[in-house]
Parts: structure tokens; sequence; C-alpha cells
């Protein structure tokens, strides 16, 4: 999990798939903690990624540097308590100007069930489960 959350981190930007109905539904996202000894990701409740999670938590995301790239695939757990989200917002305190522990619109969420594989050009791809 830590080499997973070292690959996104050094991404910066990743790419998350929800899906809504049939259709896939793709973004760019940045947030990613480690709390607790999972792995979490933010949002806000009023966008339609949020909805589309909690109708469907099964997601993907996806990220590239370097010539690595990076697949994860998992379900997407809600985790109300106020100590997660704290964890996550002090990791991107510049989410503070949109974002508060107790605004009721902060959520966070971990992955269960997590299946990332690290891709390469030429190389043999690696899985990681957690
Ligand atoms: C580089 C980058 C990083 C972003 N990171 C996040 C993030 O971690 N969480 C989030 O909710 N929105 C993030 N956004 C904004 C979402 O991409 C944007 O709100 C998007 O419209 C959400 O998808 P939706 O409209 O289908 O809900 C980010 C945007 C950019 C450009």
């Amino acid at each position: 999990m830590q080499e997973v959350y070292d690959f996104l981190k050094k991404c910066g930007t990743y790419y998350l798939a929800t899906v809504e109905g049939t259709e896939p539904k793709v973004r760019p996202f940045g947030t990613i903690n480690i709390f607790d000894g999972k792995l979490y990701i933010q949002t806000g409740k009023v966008k339609p990624t949020y909805r589309q999670i909690k109708a469907n938590p099964n997601v993907e995301i996806s990220a590239f540097i370097n010539g690595q790239w990076i697949r994860l695939k998992g379900k997407l757990v809600e985790d109300d308590r106020r100590e997660a989200k704290k964890s996550m917002l002090d990791a991107y305190p510049e989410l503070r100007g949109m974002y508060n522990e107790d605004d009721g619109n902060t959520v966070v969420f971990y992955f269960e069930d997590a299946v990332a594989t690290f891709y390469s050009f030429g190389g043999v791809p690696k899985e990681v489960r957690f």
C-alpha cells in the first residue's frame, strides 16, 4: 500500500473512474492519504463523483509518470470519522479554503479489496493487493 501511495503522490494527479449506470465517468483527482493503515481519497458530497461511488463503490484509478503507470481498482468505503477527514485535510492544507471537517460536504473514502498493478513499457506488470 505504501508503494501505491508513494507512486500516486509522485504522479501528483491521477484519474479516477466511476460508473454511472452503464457509463464510465473519469476525472482528475489528486488527494491521497494513508490513515489508520488504509489508503484514502477525498471528495465533496455535492459532486456527481460522490453520488456515483455511493451507488456503485467499484472504482479504478490510473496515473502515469516517468515511463511507469499504475492501475488501482477496489471498492471505496466511506469513513465518516472526523479524524480521518482531519488527517486528509492536514495533508492538503490548501484544500482548507474549500473544505473543512465539519462542513457536511467533505468526505473521505478508503480502499477495500484493492488490487494495484504497476506497468512499464516492456516490463513485467507487478501486482500488489491490500
Ligand atoms: C489536478 C486536479 C486534482 C483534483 N483533485 C480532486 C480531488 O482530490 N478530489 C475532488 O473531489 N476533486 C478534485 N479535483 C476536481 C475534480 O476533478 C472535479 O471536481 C470533477 O468535476 C469531479 O468529477 P464529477 O464532476 O464527475 O464529480 C481535481 C481537479 C484537478 C484538475
